[in-house]
C-alpha cells in the first residue's frame, strides 16, 4: 500500500464539513478505491470553536491557510474558502509555488485567475482540480476533459445556478411574482451572501467561463461571457411563455460561431417538454454536445454539503491514484485567446408587449418587424387590461441585431403602452 495522501483543508463551511465527513466516514472505501489512505493533516477556518458536528480535534489547526498550504505534511491543498481574490487566491498561489496539488470549489477564482493559475501549476508540475466549482455534484468537468476527450465540442449549455432555477420554477408553480419568491429564498437561506452573484447571473457566468475554456480550448476569460440575470423576469413572462409551450431558464450557452466563441448566461425560453424545460427546483443540468457523441445530458444537485463534497472527494481520489491532466484540458500555453463575440447566433425570440387599443396598432408592430426582416411565427392577443392589449409574438429565427433594430423602431410607432420584453428562445 502506498503512503497516505495528506490533505490541508481551508474552509470549514458546508462544503468543508461535508468533505471531512466523507474522508472520515468512507475511509475504507476510499482506500480500497485509490490504494491509499486519504488523511487530513491540518484544517483552517475563520473560527476554531464553532461546533460543526464533525470531529476535527485530531487535525492540526492552522490560523493562516497560506502557511498551511505549504506544510511538508500537506500533499493536496483543498481550498474551500471562496472568492476570486484575497486569502483564497494567496493560499492557492502559495500551494502551487510549493509544489502542492490543489482541489477547489472556487469558481470565481478560476474564472478570473484560472489562466495564470493554470500556467503556474504547469510550471510547478502540479494539478488543479475543480469538479466542485461547476454544477456541484454533477461530474461535468470529468465528462468534458476525459469521457468526451475524443470529441470536438460543438455546444455547451446548462442551468448552473440552482437558486435561480428554484426562483423561476417556484414563480411558475405557485404563480408568485419575483420579489415574493426572492424574499422566500432570503428566508430559506438559499441566496449567496451577495445575492447578485445568484440572481445577477455572475455565479453561473463564472461556471460557464470555466466550461468554455475546457470545451473549446481557450484561455479562461470571464469578461468574454455575456451575463444577464433573472431580475427582470416577471410572472407575466413566466405564465405567457408557458402558455406558448416554453419555460424560462437562466441558461448558459456557449458555442462556436463564425466570429469566435459565443458565451452567454441569460434568461432564455426552452421547450417545456425538453429536459431543460422539465428541470424543477434547485437542480442543475449540463448539456454537452460533441461531434461524435451527439448530446449528453447530466442532471443533479448543483450545491449542498453532500453533492459538492462528493465532487471534491472525486478529485482527491483522482490525485491519490496519480492521475494527471492539464488544468484546462490542454497545456495552458496552447490555449487560444478567447475572442469575444457580441453578436449571438440567430434565434427565434419571444416578444411580449402591451399595445394601446386602437385600430392598426398590431399592424404597426407587424410592419416594424417585417421591415427589420423578422418573420412572425406565432402570435396571441390576451384579454384587455384596461385600455391596453397584452400581445405575445414568437418570431421565426432572426439575427439579434435585426431584433434590436425592430425594438428600437417600435418606440416610434406610438402604439406601445410599455417597453417590450424580448427573450431568446434556445433550440435545445
Ligand atoms: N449559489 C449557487 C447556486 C451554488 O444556487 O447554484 C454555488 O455556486
Amino acid at each position: 500500500m502506498s503512503s497516505p495522501l495528506r490533505l490541508g483543508i481551508a474552509g470549514l463551511g458546508t462544503v468543508g464539513v461535508g468533505t471531512v465527513r466523507i474522508v472520515q466516514n468512507q475511509a475504507e472505501l476510499l482506500k480500497a478505491r485509490t490504494g491509499r489512505e486519504i488523511a487530513i493533516s491540518a484544517v483552517s477556518a475563520r473560527s476554531r470553536d464553532l461546533d460543526r458536528g464533525i470531529r476535527i480535534a485530531d487535525y492540526d489547526w492552522a490560523d493562516d491557510p497560506a502557511s498551511m498550504a505549504i506544510r511538508d505534511d500537506v500533499d493536496v491543498f483543498v481550498e474551500l474558502m471562496g472568492g476570486a481574490d484575497g486569502v483564497a487566491r494567496r493560499a492557492t498561489e502559495a500551494a502551487i509555488a510549493a509544489g502542492k496539488h490543489v482541489v477547489t470549489a472556487n469558481k470565481a477564482l478560476l474564472a478570473v485567475h484560472g489562466q495564470a493559475l493554470g500556467e503556474a501549476a504547469e510550471r510547478s508540475g502540479v494539478s488543479i482540480r475543480y469538479e466542485a466549482a461547476v454544477a456541484g455534484g454533477i461530474p461535468c468537468i470529468k465528462a468534458l476533459s476525459e469521457g468526451l476527450a475524443g470529441n470536438e465540442i460543438t455546444r455547451v449549455m446548462g442551468v448552473m445556478n440552482g437558486t435561480c432555477n428554484y426562483i423561476l420554477t417556484r414563480m411558475q408553480s405557485a404563480s408568485l411574482d419575483y420579489q415574493t419568491v426572492f424574499a422566500e429564498c432570503e428566508q430559506l437561506g438559499y441566496l449567496e451572501a451577495d445575492p447578485s452573484l445568484d440572481v445577477g447571473g455572475i455565479d453561473a457566468g463564472h461556471k460557464l467561463a470555466i466550461l468554455v475554456a475546457l470545451a473549446f480550448g481557450t484561455k479562461v476569460d470571464f469578461d468574454a461571457v455575456h451575463i444577464e440575470g433573472i431580475e427582470r423576469i416577471s410572472i407575466e413572462d413566466i405564465e405567457q411563455a408557458a402558455d406558448m409551450g416554453f419555460r424560462i431558464k437562466l441558461l448558459g450557452v456557449a458555442q462556436r460561431t463564425g466570429h469566435g466563441i459565443e458565451a452567454r448566461m441569460s434568461p432564455c425560453l426552452v421547450p417545456a417538454e425538453s429536459p431543460l424545460g422539465q428541470l424543477e427546483g434547485a437542480s442543475n443540468m449540463i448539456v454537452l454536445e460533441g461531434d461524435s457523441v451527439g448530446q449528453v445530458v447530466l442532471q443533479g444537485a448543483g450545491a449542498g454539503e453532500g453533492p459538492t463534497a462528493s465532487a471534491i472527494i472525486g478529485d482527491i481520489c483522482d490525485l491519490a491514484r496519480g492521475s494527471a491532466r492539464p488544468v484546462f484540458g490542454m497545456p495552458a500555453g496552447e490555449l487560444a485567446v478567447a475572442r469575444r463575440t457580441d453578436g449571438a447566433a440567430p434565434a427565434a425570440y419571444y416578444l411580449r408587449m402591451q399595445l394601446v387599443d386602437r385600430p392598426g396598432a398590431l399592424a404597426k408592430i407587424a410592419a416594424v418587424l417585417g421591415d427589420a426582416g423578422i418573420s412572425i411565427n406565432r402570435m396571441r392577443q390576451y384579454r384587455h387590461k384596461e385600455a391596453t392589449a397584452p400581445v405575445l409574438i414568437v418570431t421565426h429565427e432572426a439575427q439579434q441585431e435585426a431584433l434590436d433594430t425592430a425594438i428600437a423602431n417600435m418606440d416610434g410607432t406610438g402604439v406601445l403602452a410599455s417597453a417590450p420584453v424580448a427573450i431568446r428562445i434556445e433550440k435545445v
